[in-house]
């Protein structure tokens, strides 16, 4: 997935620097969705205001600045102030009105590089520019049209086509008005009938100075709105008029991809929804709702209707999205856990007297629990760590709920197409609710008439707006590529979960109050086993030129040894396995000597004493073993010291793999510093992919 941000000052004067400071930072906070190459659009000079020009006069005369670069944000800032400084650019001009586009990159058409970064144009002149993060399914079709149009293509992306397409559009619009002014959002509206795919796009054009349009289908984008002396970080400031003052008032928006690059400026967010095109005009903001879909007998799409969208404030605070006194934000959303899975239980877990039994309240999915409870089957679906977060969950949901669980990779279920009944419940894993192979597996069970439950990290994200019920995780922000604090608070939601739907079994209440009691006491228990952070980058420095690491766990612990060796890759770039210890005999064995680092987890529940087994099979053939046990059994785990041991605190046995995968997170975190590794953001990765 791609960041796009654009920043409007309107009436309000902002230096040439500051406006470049705005965009950066934008890009800086959606830096962790995309990171190989970047890229800026500015205005050259003084624009007359948008009102006075009609869309030819100006735009005959000065063209945006694109400004692009391969690698990093850094890179692109050194690049356009080397740039500016050539061009001999003021950057103490000042502008009163003044629209500015920006773009971080994950590539999917095109190698990373210069040609292949955003703003895509539609020609030299530049007259008009897009940011997109998507994907264009019909890029190629609409791009021999546009090649046989006499267009030429400088790029190897899907996005170049928009563009050029809103050129064509627009010079065949002048062709038959004339004269007649052809306004930007009908422009945008004609493109958007063209399009297919996943795309949120943001438009700047030489033809109407000072505006942006925004619109979007599937990828998330959203508008904040800053007032003139209104401070993100003072609410007293923020006039709580849920709509916008009128047009002509001083303001500044602010587009982007996510509510990272928005909520230090303001709290004051509208979320854009699909088939929407917003434009920012004059100090005043238009929607226009538009269907695609053809009427009966092929007729034309309806016309677009114009709608009214209140404000709403964001429940984040700019600290959540800075590193505080932590190096990486790996690091801080390891160390913040206690914290995060305080505010995911928050409100949710009925502490219970001597009238009322212990309890969670989940008030998103009340309303469904008695259908959940008749389900043909739970089906979790997930990518990455979300989905090995549901596999940890999946033997508690079993065991309360009675309903039998089943596990699906997204992208497996829907290369298999496999059977989603309408008895089934299916619950859709995702942190940030965005994933593309997530979100395509939402749509094909919802048409096979499945109950579809949505469990995710961000609120307003596709995920959370397309299932019918679901439960926020509120872990905060994650902005680590590599997610940590989202996967243990996606066990704890989908204990709660079991815990709910179990909720009304006599038989199983004493276990349900007995992991009650444990949830209560849970961010305790990992303040304990953090502090292990020395003893793990001690670990990290014995295995730092290893090329391989493998981990075995099982029952509850299985999907441990997944997460754990998916951390190692993900930030470690080292080979890494997790293997479910039942199938060791099978084949892994055969990996087994002295040399290659083996981490087994060995804490107690039902399957100790099988791992004990392990642990001494491994050991006849000389494994060099990193055990990881319950406080007070490295004795019996490694008799004679004769393995590395990690102790780690006792809880209830469907919570532990919340207390064990923290060792193995700062394992991963400092064997990535101590190999000179990229911590946040991990060569290859995105934080969410949103193409397929
Ligand atoms: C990958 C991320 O792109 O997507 C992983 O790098 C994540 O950290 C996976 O687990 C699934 O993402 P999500 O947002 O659907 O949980």
């Amino acid at each position: 997935m791609c960041g796009i941000f654009g920043y409007v000052n309107c009436g309000i004067c902002r230096e040439r620097r500051h406006i470049l400071q705005v965009l950066f930072n934008g890009l800086r906070r959606l830096e962790y969705r995309g990171y190989d190459s970047a890229g800026i659009s500015i205005d050259d000079c003084l624009p007359p205001s948008s009102s006075a020009t009609s869309s030819t006069s100006f735009s005959t005369s000065r063209s945006p600045l694109v400004f692009r670069q391969e690698g990093n944000i850094e890179s692109l800032v050194k690049s356009v102030y080397e740039d500016v400084a050539a061009m001999e650019l003021n950057l103490e001009e000042s502008f009163s009105d003044h629209a500015g586009i920006a773009h971080t990159r994950w590539a999917t058409h095109g190698e990373p590089a210069t040609r292949n970064s955003h703003p895509q144009t539609s020609g030299a002149e530049n007259e008009f520019l897009v940011v997109h993060n998507g994907v264009i399914t019909n890029y190629e079709v609409l791009k021999e049209t546009l090649v046989r149009h006499g267009f030429t293509f400088e790029s190897e992306t899907d996005t170049e086509v928009i563009p050029k397409l809103a050129k064509f559009i627009f010079d065949k619009a002048h062709e038959a008005e004339g004269d007649q002014p052809v306004t930007f959002s009908q422009v945008v509206l004609e493109v958007m009938k063209h399009l297919e795919g996943a795309c949120a796009l943001i438009f700047k054009s030489k033809h109407y100075p000072n505006e942006l349009i925004a619109c979007k289908r599937g990828s998330p984008l959203l508008l904040g709105v800053k007032e003139l002396n209104e401070d993100a970080s003072n609410e007293s400031t923020l006039n709580d008029s849920k709509f916008l003052s009128k047009n002509g008032q001083p303001k500044e928006f602010f587009l982007s991809s996510d509510a990272n690059a928005i909520v230090e400026h303001t709290k004051k967010v509208l979320v854009i929804e699909d088939n929407e095109v917003l434009h920012i005009k004059d100090g005043g903001v238009s929607i226009l709702k538009f269907d695609n879909a053809r009427g009966i007998h092929g007729a034309a799409p309806s016309r677009p209707s114009s709608v009214q969208r209140a404000l709403s404030i964001l429940e984040m605070e700019v600290e959540q999205i800075n590193k505080g006194n932590y190096e990486h934000y790996m690091q801080k959303e390891i160390h913040e856990q206690p914290e995060s899975l305080t505010t995911t239980m928050r409100g949710r877990l009925i502490r219970g007297g001597s009238s009322k039994a212990k309890s969670v309240l989940l008030g998103g999915l009340k309303d469904h629990l008695k259908t959940i409870r008749r389900s043909r089957r739970i089906v979790f679906i997930g990518c990455g760590t979300s989905y090995n977060a549901a596999l940890a969950s999946r033997p508690i949901m079993e065991e309360l709920s009675g309903v039998p669980v089943t596990m699906e990779v997204a992208s497996d279920l829907l290369d298999r197409q496999g059977p989603i009944y309408r008895e089934d419940t299916a619950i859709f894993v995702s942190q940030s609710g965005e994933t593309a192979d997530t979100l395509n597996a939402l749509e094909y069970a919802s048409e096979n008439g499945a109950l579809c439950v949505g469990i995710t990290n961000t609120v307003g994200s596709a995920i959370a707006r397309r299932t019918v019920c679901g439960v926020h995780i509120n872990a905060g922000a994650e902005i680590g590529v590599a997610s940590t604090k989202a996967y243990t608070s996606q066990i704890v939601v989908m204990a709660m979960l079991a815990l709910a739907i179990g909720g009304d079994t006599m038989s199983t209440q004493a276990r349900r109050e007995a992991i009650i009691d444990g949830l209560f006491d849970l961010p305790n228990k990992v303040r304990e086993v953090l502090k292990l952070d020395a003893e793990m980058k001690e670990l990290a420095e014995l295995l730092i030129a290893e090329q391989s690491l493998l981990v075995f766990g099982r029952g509850y612990n299985y999907a441990t040894a997944l997460e754990g060796a998916l951390k190692v890759k993900e930030v470690a770039l080292m080979h890494s396995e997790g293997i479910l210890a039942g199938e060791m005999k099978h084949g892994p064995l055969a990996l087994v000597d002295e040399n290659l680092p083996i981490v087994v987890i060995a804490t107690r529940d039902a399957c100790f004493s099988k791992q004990q087994s392990v642990i001494q099979q491994l050991h006849a053939r000389k494994g060099r073993l990193i055990v990881m046990c319950s406080k007070g059994d490295a004795a019996s785990v490694c008799p004679g010291n004769s393995c590395r041991v990690i102790e780690v605190p006792i809880v209830e046995d469907c919570l532990q793999p919340v207390i064990n995968i923290v060792p193995l997170q700062l394992l991963a975190y400092h064997l990535t510093v101590l190999r000179g590794y990229n911590v946040d953001q991990p060569r290859n990765l995105a934080k969410s992919v949103t193409t397929e």
